[in-house]
């Protein structure tokens, strides 16, 4: 007879290569076990022992590397950490198989969604995206159960993003989408969101009865918004397009003025790092109504949730 395994292989269906991985069901359940996390460290303090987990960096990173590295660890398991190109000294197919003879599971932050996408094909282990040009789903993630810890309840809420329609716009849209909540994001014209993920967001919101609105109007976007949302203007790797950026979206700047037209209540997001002075105010960033650290420690229970989940 078979020994039964300490830790039976993970399903490598579970993935989370973009925020469309996980089912509606899972992303609520996810929201439950983080709160359940957040609660108790001590009770999960074993749940991953045994259990290791690569990360790979081709960007930089504080809150990502440092929330997974330690939720790994506080969840009993333990991880190693390699920086740099992902497949530039061998195949991206090499690097992903060998990885997933020596660990259970990959946590990967990468310029192209492709390299994403190419680990989960090849590695057959579970696959986290940490952040790549398309989708940032753990951000996205910790932002929900933020708003739901403020808020309690999700449907009906209305979140305004604006800025470019960057990665955590694209995260954020799909999440809103599917949980019921009205997004607005305002961008200036031509850099609005994917159109192919604005158009899913959409099929999302006619089964939820979300509104899903893409605009270039700031103004509008925030008008009565539960939540403003703002990320930086230029993104890791468009470093060379800085100075245009900056004179393009300055219209687009998180300010006292901007918000007049929000809920009283309204609260204001970033995922940081944060350009004070150019996407958001020092005096908005550090007003009673920001939420960033609030965002930031949530990344380490979503993550936890999401791994035991996948790996438990
Ligand atoms: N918000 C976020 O992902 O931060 P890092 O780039 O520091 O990981
Ligand atoms: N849009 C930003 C998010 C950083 C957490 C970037 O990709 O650099």
């Amino acid at each position: 007879m078979a020994t039964p395994l300490a830790h039976p292989t993970p399903r490598p269906s579970i993935n989370l290569r973009h925020d469309l991985d996980l089912s509606v069901e899972e992303l609520n359940a996810l929201l439950e076990l983080a709160h359940q996390v957040k609660q108790s460290r001590q009770r999960f303090a074993s749940s991953l022992r045994g259990r290791y987990v690569t990360l790979l960096f081709e960007k930089p990173s504080l809150r990502t590397r440092l929330t997974f590295e330690l939720a790994i660890k506080q969840l009993g398991g333990d991880c190693v950490t390699q920086t740099g190109m992902i497949g530039d000294r061998e195949p991206l197919k090499d690097v992903a198989r060998n990885v997933a003879r020596w660990t259970d599971a990959i946590v990967a932050r990468t310029f192209s969604q492709e390299t994403i996408e190419e680990l989960a094909r090849w590695s057959g282990i579970p696959v986290i995206n940490a952040l790549s040009d398309l989708y940032h789903p753990c951000q996205a993630l910790a932002d929900i159960f933020t708003l739901k810890e403020h808020f309690e309840k999700l449907r009906g809420l209305k979140l305004a993003y604006v800025g470019d329609g960057n990665n955590v716009a694209h995260s954020l849209l799909l999440n809103c989408a599917r949980l019921g909540m009205h997004c607005s994001v305002a961008t200036p014209p031509g850099y609005e969101p994917n159109a192919g993920i604005v158009a899913r967001a959409r099929e999302f919101a006619a089964i939820s009865g979300a509104q899903i609105e893409i605009i270039n109007d700031p103004v509008q976007a925030v008008r009565a918004a539960h939540a403003v949302y703002t990320d930086v203007w230029t993104s890791m790797g468009q470093e060379a397009e800085a100075a245009g950026r900056n004179r393009i979206f300055a219209p687009y700047q998180v300010n006292t003025e901007l918000l007049q037209a929000a809920r009283k209540d309204m609260l204001f997001m970033h995922c940081l790092p944060a350009k004070r002075g150019l996407e958001v105010t020092d005096e908005i960033i550090e007003s009673p109504q920001s939420v960033v650290f609030d965002q930031a420690e949530n990344r380490l229970h979503v993550q936890k949730s999401l791994l035991l989940l996948m790996l438990q």
